[in-house]
């Protein structure tokens, strides 16, 4: 039989030629040869292509979920496409370790060559943050200016582009909004939930008031750690304080997809649920994977050059621990373990709702 295709030669096929001529030590340029240059420039680039692997990644998970209907063949792709992403920030993260075989000294003998370029102007980094849907008022400023200001125009206009876009925290937040399971026939889920949790948060203050172990104090410090909690979940069951903590910026999902997510997490042992469980999971796992990045390259820098300001003229180890504590993008789902409750408290599914939990869906 006739090969269809000509033969491909392994170099060609993967460019080698380029790529292994794209490696070009300023150090030698200036004829003052600092052996761990290469390794600074091959680190940076290797993330550089799995920042590019990632972005590929996002973008079909985003076109997933831009459809109309996001049906359970879709659901179950996003997942495999976050699943991939998240494999992938793992060797990121590992990743690190092999720049910090570079010592401080090492890394002084071409440092002042860089200047100002740094990781701070990394456009694909920033691309993958807007994709995720990093909201502009939640970044951390460096030096007043905002994240696009110190890179090229070119740059600059494909974030802006990324930033306007459709984010994957948008696309998700429209998808939790049309889960149809909240209110169907005579159910209505927020009205047991509500129920189930009053009747576990008398237990809960009963068994603080009656507990004869307890000194005044300590029953007094947990009634009053008790009254938070009733707080937050009196927050959850009001639509008006949920809009107003949206409005104040402490939550950004709207109020049905938050009841959507809990409702999600809390009949996650349905099997129609498994699939969005798994993927809500993988968006907490991929922030979170993010968040472990910035703070080990946060001590890494902190290492690496103390508290001396960064080549991109950040406060360095302080401006990077700044942006590894605020720069999260799934936080709403990181609310929600605080008002699941046990599975005996949890209110029994009407039969015909479970029976179309059980069974294929389609959302509307
Ligand atoms: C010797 C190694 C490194 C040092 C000393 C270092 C230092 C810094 C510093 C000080 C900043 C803050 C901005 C500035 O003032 O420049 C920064 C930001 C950044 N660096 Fe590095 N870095 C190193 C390696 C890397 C590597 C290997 C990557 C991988 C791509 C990377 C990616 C980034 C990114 C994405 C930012 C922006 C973080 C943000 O604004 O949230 N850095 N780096």
């Amino acid at each position: 039989m006739q090969k269809p295709y000509p033969p491909v030669y392994y170099a060609d096929y993967l460019q080698l030629d380029k790529l292994l001529s794209c490696q070009n030590p300023k150090s030698d340029e200036y004829g003052k040869h600092a052996h761990d240059e290469m390794l600074f420039i091959i680190v940076h680039q290797a993330y550089e292509l799995w920042f590019k692997q990632i972005i590929h990644e996002l973008s079909s998970a985003l076109n997933l979920f831009s459809k109309e209907k996001t049906d359970e063949k879709d659901l179950g792709t996003a997942v495999a496409r976050l699943r991939r992403i998240t494999a992938i920030q793992k060797v990121l993260i590992e990743q690190l370790n092999i720049i910090e075989t570079m010592t401080p000294l090492d890394f002084l003998d071409f440092r002042d060559y860089l200047i100002p370029a740094s990781g701070f102007q990394s456009f694909q980094f920033r691309i993958v943050e807007n994709m995720l849907g990093l909201s502009i008022d939640n970044r951390v400023k460096l030096d007043n200016k905002n994240y696009y200001s110190l890179v090229s125009d070119e740059h600059q206009k494909l974030l802006l582009d990324s930033q306007n876009n459709l984010s994957l925290h948008q696309a998700v937040d429209k998808w939790l909004s049309r889960i149809p399971f909240l209110d169907i026939g005579g159910y209505d889920f927020l009205l047991e939930y509500a129920n189930a949790v009053t009747r576990m948060i008398g237990n809960e203050r009963d068994i603080i008031i009656n507990n004869p172990s307890l000194s005044d104090e300590k029953r007094n410090r947990q009634l009053d750690e008790f009254e938070n909690t009733k707080k937050k979940f009196e927050a959850l069951l009001d639509e008006n304080k949920h809009n107003e903590l949206v409005a104040s910026g402490n939550r950004r999902f709207s109020y049905r997809s938050t009841l959507a997510a809990l409702f999600i997490n809390l009949y996650r042992d349905e099997p129609i649920l498994h699939l969005p469980y798994r993927f809500l999971t993988y968006l907490v796992d991929v922030d979170e994977n993010f968040t472990t990045w910035r703070y080990k390259h946060a001590l890494m820098v902190q290492r690496m050059i103390g508290s001396k300001v960064g080549t991109g003229g950040s406060s360095g180890h302080h401006y990077l621990m700044q942006t590894a504590e605020k720069h999260k993008v799934f936080s709403d789902l990181l609310e929600i373990p605080t008002f699941l409750i046990p599975r005996s408290e949890l209110p029994d599914l009407p039969d015909d709702l479970r029976s179309r939990l059980a069974f294929s869906y389609e959302l509307k």
